[in-house]
């Protein structure tokens, strides 16, 4: 069942019907200032960090669900309703939400009444326009009154959700003509202040929320709204907000558009105040309101949006044989990589923006999805994170993006954490050409005093794992890598103590985890990633160091194929009592997913046929029709060896869910096997396009990734199998985004940079006779045209460029230009 359709022309998803199986949002914002926003309008802003400067208040898992967001209400002669439906969810006559790149477009009809509203914020710009487009359609006058409504977060939302005692009493604001101030604690040691602004003299406002809701009342029936009539309130202490009261009267016919302004402003602290010391400073405020506050301006603002929208995915642009691979890799998938590039796992309807910040592994990866479309903005956030090691090569896990400090109550030793900053640094010079990088200054643990270049980063990193091997010579698997819930030194039997940064005593002499547990999947990872590191040293002509990294990666080999191969499929880990993890001889969780994809693209065992053997077992024992599962079978108990992985309920997340991140590593990995109906099978299992038409099942957005897809054993432990199989949860903020990118653009289609050029190489389902594909790459042009004539999956019989053939399949970067090149299969 569908609750909407894709219109690709304008590149939205346009949803029918304001009860979604989940509330399906959009995010507002590149930049700085960012916004989540629900199809029925909840959700919240924040400037560059969720939990520190959040400038709206919202509450999560709330009854019923998404309440709290940005919100006009209109009261006409008694019938009260929201354009958006939500909260009062007045029956609407029509309803409509288009999700866009970087807006929303909601519109409700009720009684020959039409309210439009676009919502956005602007390229460089610290704020939320919204527009609203009042008609009256019906033959008759229309009088109306019309209320906004924003409710503030005193700042730090995490302080602001628990610390009553003194928030109850801080809230301050300020009304000036049509805008309302929020600047609680800017009398001190803020510097920042909030405003909700409209380009209209009002007829009343509320900054007072009780005043407004009512104590007993709620978002559906706030008291004012009501009453028909603002009350003046002005708020001191308790729940600030802001809502402008309008009067409104409109002849048959007649169109009424105002613009709202939601915006974040800072001060230079010697200007904070007017001469008074007390007044805030509004000039920058006033400016920002006066750039918008015309219907001419803000269609500019749109057309600037739009047209950097254009320019972003411009970039690479592909035509199948399926539109709704087109839709992915030209729209979705795109835009995707630019929310999670640039907020990371922080602020989602699942990630409340208070748990973390940037994550070390998490980011690194988003780059790869990402490092195209804006390659300076990579290149910065690269530094950032690298700042973030220490001098060994181990890393903060996590970072706050407003402070880009280490957060220090996570701490560091997640094992796979230094191999993902050689693979963003990588992904970067690969798709720039640009190896300055390499040079640049970075520092450890954020302190300038103690920088190398970034090619010392990546050295600490590389050895970082080699430095830390373990009984069979396999990387140490520390507190947990890639997968957060494999803890192997962890052994927790408290509640509440956390599986990754908890330290048992048996470890504490060892340094905080077992010289015993090893990762393969890290080992796998390493085999991957290592090349690109000595691919940069040959580059450089450091050919001995070239030579020793060559050596670790070839004995990291050897030592996968001595003791981590388990006849059919490479093992998962050992445990800290030296057992095997992910093997035929466990009773449960026999086989893992996430070293099979690494060690196939790496050849780990290629010459006994281990991929085509891997990826058998695959297919037999984790794939299911909504996409591959984690392990199999899943636990059904706790192993405190093996830490929060086993208190999942198996078929959820790390336990046997379908983590879809992981699945893009077998996506690619049987691309790179020849395996092009393979590849494209798990594909489209899981690409949000193709769950569209089981909505109901899948529930969360069709037009983004979620991070988990219930398993086929969700709910068998009680009896009650097959209920949530399918089911997506933790939308948006996810590594699949990036991945799925890689996965489809790089290894399906083929189109992938590399060190000396665009490498073309697809396997693509046999079917296919062929595709186009547009790639903009280092200054120049490819119109790339693949042809399949004998319907093979891979392998690349001729390439030319502008008619000029080429010895193998990497298309040498030119100076500029357009390009045609014909790629012929065979
Ligand atoms: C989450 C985390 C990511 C981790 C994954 C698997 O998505 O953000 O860092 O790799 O879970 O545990
Ligand atoms: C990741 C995992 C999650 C785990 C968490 C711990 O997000 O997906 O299952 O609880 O990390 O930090």
């Amino acid at each position: 069942m569908k609750f909407g359709y894709f219109d690709d022309a304008k590149r939205e998803y346009v949803i029918t019907s304001p009860r979604t199986p989940y509330p399906w949002i959009n995010y507002l914002g590149t930049q700085g200032f960012f916004s989540l926003i629900s199809n029925t309008a909840g959700g919240y802003s924040f400037y560059k960090d969720a939990r520190l400067r959040r400038i709206t208040r919202y509450r999560y898992n709330n009854v019923p669900i998404d309440m709290g967001g940005r919100y006009f209400y209109i009261n006409e002669n008694g019938t009260v309703w929201n354009p958006g439906w939500s909260p009062v969810k007045t029956e609407l006559d029509f309803y409509e939400c288009r999700h866009g790149m970087g807006y929303t477009v909601i519109t409700g009809k009720k009684n020959g009444l039409k309210a439009e509203v676009t919502f956005f914020v602007p390229q460089d710009y610290d704020g939320e326009v919204q527009q609203v487009v009042l008609t009256n359609e019906s033959d008759a006058m229309k009088s109306f009154s019309l209320f906004s409504f924003a409710e503030w977060c005193l700042w730090d939302a995490q302080d602001d959700s628990n610390n009553f005692q003194r928030n109850f009493s801080t809230g301050r604001v300020e009304v000036k003509d049509s805008v309302i101030y929020h600047k609680t604690e800017y009398r001190d040691r803020r510097n920042h202040y909030a405003f909700y602004s409209v380009n209209e003299p009002i007829d009343g406002y509320d900054t007072d929320r009780d005043s407004f809701i009512g104590l007993y009342n709620g978002f559906g029936d706030p008291q004012a709204v009501l009453a028909g009539k603002a009350n003046d309130s002005f708020a001191d202490g308790w729940a600030p907000i802001a809502s402008h009261y309008k009067k409104i009267t409109l002849a048959p016919g007649e169109t009424k558009t105002l613009v709202f302004i939601l915006g974040y402003v800072e001060m230079p602290v010697a200007e904070k105040f007017e001469a008074d010391g007390k007044t805030i400073n509004k000039v920058k405020a006033l400016s920002m309101i006066a750039k918008y506050d015309t219907p001419a301006k803000v269609a500019a603002g749109m057309a600037e949006l739009r047209a950097a929208w254009d320019k972003l995915l411009g970039i690479l642009n592909v035509s199948t044989p399926e539109d709704k691979v087109d839709r992915m890799v030209n729209i979705w998938n795109q835009y995707q990589c630019m929310v999670t590039f640039n907020l990371s796992r922080s602020a989602s309807y699942f990630e409340s923006g208070i748990g973390r910040g940037m994550g070390f592994r998490d980011s690194n990866q988003d780059i790869l999805g990402f490092v195209h479309q804006i390659p300076d903005r990579a290149k910065e956030r690269i530094i950032d994170i690298a700042s973030t090691q220490f001098p060994d090569g181990g890393c903060y896990h996590q970072y706050q993006p407003l402070t880009k400090k280490g957060n220090a109550d996570i701490g560091g030793d997640f094992s796979d954490d230094p191999l993902w900053l050689i693979l963003s640094v990588s992904a970067y010079i690969k798709e720039t050409g640009d190896w300055s990088i390499l040079d640049e200054m970075v520092p450890y643990d954020n302190d300038m005093s103690k920088a190398q270049t970034m090619l010392e980063h990546l050295k600490v990193s590389f050895y970082h794992i080699v430095n830390n091997l373990g009984p069979h010579k396999l990387p140490l698997a520390m507190r947990a890598d890639w997968n957060d819930c494999i803890n192997l030194s962890c052994y927790s039997d408290t509640p509440g103590e956390s599986f990754q940064t908890y330290t048992n005593p048996k470890f504490k002499a060892e340094g905080g985890y077992s010289k015993v547990a090893e990762s393969v999947m890290v080992a796998a990872l390493f085999t991957y990633t290592g090349p690109n590191y000595v691919a940069i040293l040959k580059h450089l002509g450091k050919d001995d160091e070239a030579k020793a990294a060559q050596d670790a990666i070839d004995a990291m080999k050897k030592a996968i194929m001595d003791s981590a191969w388990d006849g059919d499929w490479f093992l998962r880990a050992y445990d800290a009592n030296g057992e095997k993890m992910g093997s035929k001889e466990c009773e449960e969780g026999q086989i893992f997913i996430e070293p099979q994809g690494f060690a196939i693209m790496s050849d780990v065992g290629k010459e006994q046929g281990t991929d085509l053997k891997t990826l058998a077992a695959i297919d037999e024992r984790l794939n299911t029709k909504f996409g591959l599962v984690l392990n199999n079978p899943a636990y059904s108990k706790y192993y405190i060896q093996y830490g929060e992985i086993s208190t999942y309920p198996g078929g959820y997340k790390e336990n046997a869910g379908i983590f879809t991140h992981n699945n893009a590593w077998i996506i690619c990995a049987a691309a790179y096997a020849g395996q092009g109906d393979l590849a494209f099978k798990y594909y489209s299992e899981i690409a949000p396009a193709y769950t569209e038409d089981t909505s109901d099942i899948h529930k969360t957005e069709p037009y983004v990734y979620g991070q988990m897809i219930g398993g086929k054993d969700a709910g068998s432990d009680i009896g009650r199998p097959g209920k949530n199989f399918g089911q997506g949860k933790n939308s948006w903020l996810t590594g699949t985004a990036a991945w799925n990118m890689v996965a489809i653009s790089q290894y399906i289609l083929g189109i992938m940079p590399d060190f000396d050029g665009l490498k073309v190489d697809p396997s693509i389902p046999a079917e296919w006779d062929g595709f186009k594909a547009s790639r903009q790459f280092r200054g120049a042009t490819y119109n790339i045209t693949v042809k399949n004539p004998n319907h093979v999956c891979k392998g690349v019989k001729s390439l030319t460029v502008d008619g000029k053939a080429v010895d193998g399949n990497v298309i040498p970067a030119s100076n500029g230009g357009v390009h045609e090149v014909i790629v012929t299969l065979g």
